[in-house]
């Protein structure tokens, strides 16, 4: 069994200081951050590059950081987001013209590879290339946007994926991104979960060590 991971989405943190953000939410318990990177065409909203990423090191963040692509292309960003110091980069199969080769790139660079899964994609495009997804990140909010609210039939996928990685005797980690709070992470961990990104539900908490430890209860009671 794989160890629950609690990722703080930067997406909800103040920009102003995302450097101290950054730091707050780690000591505050998170095991990750979380760097959602919005281009206003693969998604409709614009956030943050490579830059970014590389003044969260030069500021002294040490903590594993997800990069999260919501981008088209997505090759050329591979490479400067792992120069920028990134730990795993994840991206939308649609969005890359050729997924065997960026995930191949990603792992060049000895990065962890992540494939993200909108609300309306299946699981058939790990089919010919599992060997070479360390995670896969089930979306269970439609990209672009913090704030949203949980769709439900990502359970359904959750426990889908959960059982093909079983068959297949993978380790390849299970993610889940948007819309998870205190009150649902409990039932998504038992859908099969085993890295949890929460934007809203802790940066627009005012105690970001409560609000994590309270995730942590939650995900100690998981049957499975
Ligand atoms: C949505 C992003 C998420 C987002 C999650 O496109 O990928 O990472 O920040 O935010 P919450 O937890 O607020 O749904
Ligand atoms: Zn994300």
């Amino acid at each position: 069994m794989q160890d629950f991971l609690i990722l703080p989405s930067l997406l909800s943190a103040d920009f102003a200081r995302l450097g101290d953000e950054a730091n707050a939410v780690i000591a505050a318990g998170a095991d990750m951050l979380h760097l959602d990177v919005m281009d206003n065409h693969y998604v409709p909203n614009l956030t943050v590059g490579p830059l970014v990423c590389e003044a969260l090191r030069k500021f002294g963040v040490t903590a594993p950081i997800d990069v999260h692509l919501m981008t088209k292309p997505v090759d050329s960003l591979i490479e400067e987001f792992a120069k920028a110091g990134a730990s795993h980069i994840t991206f939308h199969p649609e969005a890359s013209e050729h997924v065997d080769r960026s995930l191949s790139l990603i792992h060049k660079y000895g990065l962890k590879a992540g494939l993200a899964l909108n609300p309306a994609t299946t699981l058939e495009c790990l089919e010919y290339v599992w060997d070479k997804v360390d995670m896969v990140l089930i979306m269970s909010v439609n990209p672009g946007f913090g704030g949203q609210t949980f769709i439900p039939s990502a359970l359904e996928k959750i426990s889908a994926l959960k059982e093909w990685i079983e068959m297949r005797h993978s380790s390849m980690r299970i993610a889940v991104d948007g819309g998870i709070k205190i009150e649902n992470i409990r039932q998504v961990a038992e859908a099969g979960a085993d890295m949890f990104v929460a934007g809203s539900a802790i940066f627009n908490h005012g105690d970001y060590a409560k609000v994590i430890a309270d995730m942590r209860r939650q995900l100690a009671e998981v049957r499975r």
